[in-house]
């Protein structure tokens, strides 16, 4: 299914009404270039979840876990090169008890489960959208393709298209 957002806003709410429909075990892989607002997403999920701590790009640190009940694990696969990076994380072993969300984990971190919501957010390009870097922070509409792999992510995608 696709979703557009908006603006920032907007990509915040549509994560927070995620958060309504995951549960510890859930695995969200989210895609999209530099700026996309995958952070911008996981704030929002954050926010329904409840959990505490500021929602910040992970690039540097690689994973964030924010308490909650259950715990968010946010990873930003950018830097992890190979599938033994992807195991040195150990996300497995969190991924049951945890909702866990990763940016640029496609084809790194496909492996953690068979069960994905998978987010691919694109912005429109286009005269008045902009094409210098600056110009991704500014407001403009972002436009998400949601899709579920397995049974639980694939019933939760109907639920939001419902
Ligand atoms: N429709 C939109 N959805 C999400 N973010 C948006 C939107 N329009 C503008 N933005 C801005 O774009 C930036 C997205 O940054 P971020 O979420 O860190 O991207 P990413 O994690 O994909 O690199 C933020 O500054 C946000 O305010
Ligand atoms: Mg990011």
């Amino acid at each position: 299914m696709e979703l557009v957002a908006r603006d920032a806003d907007d990509m915040r709410a549509i994560g927070k009404s995620i958060a309504a429909h995951v549960e510890a075990g859930s695995l969200i892989m989210l895609s999209g270039p530099l700026g996309a607002g995958k952070t911008t997403f996981v704030q929002g999920l954050a926010d329904g979840l409840g959990v505490t701590g500021r929602v910040t790009s992970p690039t540097f640190v690689i994973s964030h876990v924010h308490r909650g009940n259950p715990d968010l694990v946010h990873v930003d696969a950018y830097r992890l090169e190979n599938l033994d990076d992807v195991d040195a994380l150990d996300l497995d072993t969190s991924l049951d008890e945890s909702v866990t969300v990763i940016e640029w984990g496609k084809g790194k971190t496909d492996g953690l489960s068979d069960d994905r919501l998978e987010i691919d957010i694109v912005r429109s390009t286009g005269a008045d959208t902009g094409e210098e870097p600056e110009d991704l922070l500014d407001d403009s509409p972002r436009t998400l393709t949601i899709r579920g792999t397995g049974v639980k992510s694939r019933a939760l995608v109907e639920k939001l298209g419902s």
